[in-house]
């Protein structure tokens, strides 16, 4: 029988998108959250689920070493990679990308610095506005970037906007709308399409 392999983007997209695998009548043979465990079996046979940082999904997806993946559409913006479909938008994990900087910065004139860890995202957003920046590539807490004079903006997620609140950082720009999408391997959607199909329509219909 045909192996799928789905897998999740661990942190805050994997808490929303447990209950709708629930929901779709797919359950893990262990508890995740309280595992420390990377791969699980579940209830339907020869279907199993990974537990991957979201950077990390599109890659996996991409080689065909996951079938389906689910990532947020920040993550598949910067992914480079492609070989894969974007076949559902979840509509869940909600939040912006957004450009940010501290309060009193006024509009500068000249190259300014961007920090972010959407390099690829960022470098395409200011080009096509006609900005000259240059870009600093950072992992997390972003927001500390432009507090400490290591850049004039950054380019990060924005849900609630306490984070950036809470280091006197304003947003600016809104660049996209992010949400978690169900992503599908090229190859796999061809060589294992029913099988596939069937899963893509359990998530739908528990939308
Ligand atoms: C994201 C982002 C911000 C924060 C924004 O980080 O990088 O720091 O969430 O959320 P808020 O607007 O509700 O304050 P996350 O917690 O996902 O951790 P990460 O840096 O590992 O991505």
């Amino acid at each position: 029988m045909t192996q799928i392999t789905l897998a999740l983007t661990k942190g805050r997209i994997l808490k929303e998108v447990l209950p709708l695998l629930e929901t779709s009548g797919i359950r893990p043979s262990q508890d995740i959250a309280g595992s420390r465990k990377l791969v699980f079996q579940t209830n339907i046979e020869n279907f199993r689920l990974l537990i991957l940082r979201g950077v990390d999904v599109p890659t996996y997806v991409q080689f065909g070493a996951a079938d389906m993946g689910i990532a947020g559409k920040d993550i598949l913006l910067e992914d480079a990679g492609g070989g894969y479909y974007e076949s559902l938008d979840l509509d869940m994990a909600r939040c912006r990308l957004m450009t940010a900087s501290s309060k009193d910065t006024g509009i500068g004139e000249g190259r300014i610095i961007v920090a972010t860890k959407y390099i690829n995202v960022a470098r395409k957003y200011y080009a096509q506005k006609g900005r000259q920046a240059e870009f600093i590539k950072l992992y997390g807490a972003m927001e500390l970037a432009p507090v400490l004079g290591l850049a004039d903006e950054i380019v990060d997620i924005v849900d609630t906007g306490n984070t950036l609140k809470a280091h006197g950082l304003v947003t600016k720009e809104l660049i996209a709308n992010v949400s978690a999408r169900l992503i599908v391997n090229k190859t796999a959607m061809k060589t294992k399409f029913e099988v596939i199909q069937a899963i893509i329509d359990r998530l739908r219909g528990a939308l």
